[in-house]
């Protein structure tokens, strides 16, 4: 009967605009609750236009981390969907997002990846603008010309716990109750001094939505991920590792700090970005997460011990956080196409730690590389198996919750006009 209810309530919303249903309304309204999304929804390409207005355009993403760009005139280009963008840090020392499309007839102005650069000169007509995005000099320009009213265009930008975060919408989300949220997360575990130790980016042969669907919900890590499985307790049913999760608490709590216990989760609703803030435990003895659970660099922020637990953050559509105390790990997820799209890895340490001194890159990165070339796998065999005309949704099973609170996300947001 609650599904029901649940499906009846969805259409009726849909109802309740004054547009009439579309076919993809009309999915959405037929999606049957508790139940993983329909064939189209991964594969067809009008979906996918959809995704990219009312959930890509209109979100949140985490574009990297601050010490991506350290010092003034640094650069480095981001590639968004269909968008790119020219992170650049001023003399002032401000960040700027900036479109990298030229106000004179739309070419790249920046066509380097990364760099310090005082301006940037389009390599059409020349036209050269500062790295605040201000146009300085258009050449053979009629006299009356205002430059002024020619700066490269910007996307909105917000910077919390060291992570920079922009949005395409004109009028964003409400970033604040996600940036009080992330300063008593992220912010604990020292991010807004930690640095970029390393960066990896796969290609996925599949729909972006596989891609986070499958980061989200830990049912599969037994079955495929047999090595962050020895070191993780969520590869259990969360009612079997309350205890584990308490001695946790227990411990951070004796540190003297406070992530804040249980499931945080809010929704887009009121105008809000969604954020999900969760902790869980580690198996007894384990440290962070490595390949034997031992500490792989120096403890960050607030920590000044162990205490065996994981802060998890889920951030939008596209944008999931893991905080270790001795390492945190960002997974961007950026859409390509209906059917391909990358995962982005950025692994954090502590701002002043050295290389080879006080982390090794193989033993921090390990992890994290083997189970996303086993996600990697995993996705793709599913993005292969929902192209059959033959896939049927089946039921979301108990250990999948979160995927369940993503798909019902999805769809509202896809749902709202
Ligand atoms: S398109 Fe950039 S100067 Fe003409
Ligand atoms: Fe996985």
């Amino acid at each position: 009967m609650t599904k029901l209810h649940a499906g009846t309530a969805l259409a009726h919303d849909l109802s309740a605009t004054t547009q009439p249903l579309d076919a993809i309304d009309a999915l959405i309204a037929q999606q049957r609750p508790g139940f993983a999304l329909t064939r189209p929804f991964y594969t067809a390409p009008d979906i996918f236009t959809r995704d990219m207005e009312r959930v890509f355009r209109r979100h949140w993403h985490c574009l990297t981390h601050e010490s991506a760009v350290p010092n003034a005139g640094d650069f480095e280009l981001f590639k968004l969907g269909d968008e790119q963008i020219i992170l650049t840090r001023g003399a002032d020392g401000n960040l700027h997002a900036l479109l990298n499309v030229c106000r004179h007839r739309g070419a790249e102005v920046c066509t380097r990846q990364k760099g310090n650069a005082k301006a940037f000169v389009c390599p059409y007509h020349a036209w050269t603008y500062g790295n605040d995005g201000a146009l300085r000099a258009a050449r053979l320009m009629p006299k009356e010309f205002d430059r002024s009213l020619y700066g490269l265009k910007q996307v909105k930008l917000r910077m919390s716990a060291g992570l920079v975060f922009v949005s395409f919408a004109d009028t964003p989300l409400d970033f604040d109750p996600v940036d009080r949220a992330l300063q008593a997360s992220c912010g604990q575990y020292g991010w807004g001094n930690a640095k970029i130790a390393h960066r990896e980016t796969y290609a996925i042969d599949a729909n972006w939505k596989l891609a986070v669907e499958n980061y989200v919900e830990c049912y599969h890590c037994g079955p495929a991920h047999p090595e962050y499985s020895q070191t993780h307790a969520l590869e259990q049913p969360l009612h079997m590792i309350e205890e584990l999760n308490q001695s946790m608490e227990a411990r951070t709590c004796a540190l003297g700090i406070e992530v804040g216990s249980g499931d945080r989760w809010q929704t887009s609703e009121n105008g809000q970005e969604a954020i999900h803030v969760f902790r869980y435990a580690l198996y007894e003895g384990v440290r962070t997460g490595s390949q034997d659970g031992s500490p792989v660099a120096p403890l960050m922020g607030r920590f000044t011990d162990y205490d065996g637990g994981v802060t998890s953050v889920h951030l939008g559509g596209t944008s999931f956080l893991v905080c270790y105390p001795d390492h945190g790990m960002v997974y961007r997820f950026i859409p390509k196409t209906a059917d391909s799209c990358e995962m982005e890895l950025l692994w954090l340490v502590k701002g002043d730690a050295v290389e080879g001194r006080d982390y090794d890159l193989e033993c921090l990165t390990w992890l994290w590389r083997v189970t996303t070339d086993e996600d990697k796998k995993i996705i793709e065999h599913t993005s292969r198996g929902v192209r059959s005309h033959f896939y049927e949704p089946g039921p979301i099973a108990p250990m999948e919750q979160n995927e369940l609170r993503y798909i019902n996300w999805y769809l509202a947001e896809l749902a709202r006009p």
